[in-house]
């Protein structure tokens, strides 16, 4: 049997939850795909960090070394910002590698060149952990557009907002308490300033707006704002008043094919379809022209939901790729 070498950039919350699923599933992906995985490197930044054991695996801080590796086949990327993600996924598809990422700050702008790129390099890459972590809209809106087109998108992408405007409302927790929770639960970003300025909402936008539109508004036209401003007070008036407060990036295609979007606080009702997102959960409505609106709803962030998706990547890219017998499990 074929065995896929692996490497995983970046071993935080994410590659970790990566490396964890691939070994607890090893054998049942084997036999779905016809493939054995093998997880060859292990990209990292801070050699003197204690962590989990990766017995038989190559940890190094040196990308020069991973890319070097001899009959590599698939990178998974789960590292912070533009770059060096951006220089390292190119060289790897250069290369002959699949990638598979979580990285949205990258993905928003280099998505379309990296996909175009693996075109040309006959791989595939998988982006579905870039947006709403364990919710698969990426999937989703491929699958659709393939018969509806998509009017409107509307969704609270951004699960550590999300969980701290719950908290506020549900606990009464302070602002801050609620921030240092969604940290220390693996929601937030290396910067939480990304999540809760809107930023990481609008990132993810961008790449719905690049699938839904096969375009993205110029990224100066967007209004931006996060949550950082609204006070327990506000939140607390808004529960009497029978209304929720979401944070909401939304994108529409007008009549003469412009594209207008914004991310900021919304207060919302209960008819509203984001009204009960509450939590690490995000939320996501889509109105399109033959199946209406639809709301995917599920868990933004996190270890597992956000690892599960790339190994779920990783699964569709070999189906693509491999010839296989079926063999139960
Ligand atoms: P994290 O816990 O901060 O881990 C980041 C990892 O990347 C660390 O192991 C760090 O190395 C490594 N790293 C950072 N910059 C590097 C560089 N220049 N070269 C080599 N290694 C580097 O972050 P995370 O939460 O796992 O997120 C990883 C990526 O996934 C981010 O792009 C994030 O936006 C995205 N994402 C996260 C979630 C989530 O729920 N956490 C969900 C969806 C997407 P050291 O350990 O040595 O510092
Ligand atoms: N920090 C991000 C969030 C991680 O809270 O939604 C998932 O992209």
């Amino acid at each position: 049997m074929a065995i896929i070498q692996v490497a995983i950039l970046g071993f935080g919350t994410v590659g970790q939850g990566i490396y964890q699923i691939l070994n607890e599933k090893k054998t049942q992906l084997k036999h779905s795909l016809g493939v054995e995985i093998e997880v060859k490197a292990i990209l990292i930044r801070d050699s003197t960090k204690n962590r989990m054991a990766t017995p038989g695996v190559f940890v190094t801080d040196n990308f020069e070394e991973i890319e070097a590796i001899p009959g590599l086949q698939v990178v998974f990327e789960a590292i912070v910002g533009e770059e060096p993600a951006y220089d390292y996924l190119r060289r790897v598809i250069q290369k002959g590698c699949h990638v598979i990422t979580a990285n949205k700050v990258m993905f928003a702008k280099y998505g379309l060149e990296l996909q175009e790129l693996a075109l040309k390099h006959d791989v595939h890459v998988g982006y579905e952990a870039t947006t709403a972590g364990g919710v698969p809209v990426i999937k989703t809106l491929k699958n659709l557009l393939q018969v509806n087109q998509v009017y409107r998108i509307q969704g609270i992408l951004n699960g550590t907002s999300n969980y701290i405007l719950t908290e506020m409302r549900l606990q009464e927790s302070l602002f801050e308490d609620a921030l240092q929770e969604a940290q220390i639960l693996g929601y937030a970003e290396a910067d939480p300033y990304n999540d809760i300025s809107g930023q990481d909402a609008f990132r993810k936008l961008m790449i719905l707006s690049t699938l839904a539109f096969g375009q993205q508004p110029k990224w100066e036209d967007v209004v931006i704002e996060g949550i950082a401003d609204v006070s327990i007070e506000q939140v607390q008036d808004a529960t009497r008043d029978g209304l929720r407060f979401r944070h909401v990036a939304e994108i529409s295609k007008g009549v003469d094919g412009s594209l207008s979007a914004s991310v900021g606080l919304r207060l919302v009702g209960p008819e509203h379809p984001l009204y009960a997102i509450d939590g690490v959960n995000n939320g996501i409505s889509i109105d399109t022209n033959y199946i209406g609106n639809l709301t995917l709803i599920g868990p933004g962030a996190g270890k597992f939901p956000t690892a599960s998706v790339m190994v779920e990547d990783y699964a569709e890219i070999m189906g693509k790729t491999t010839t296989k017998t079926l063999v139960s499990i």
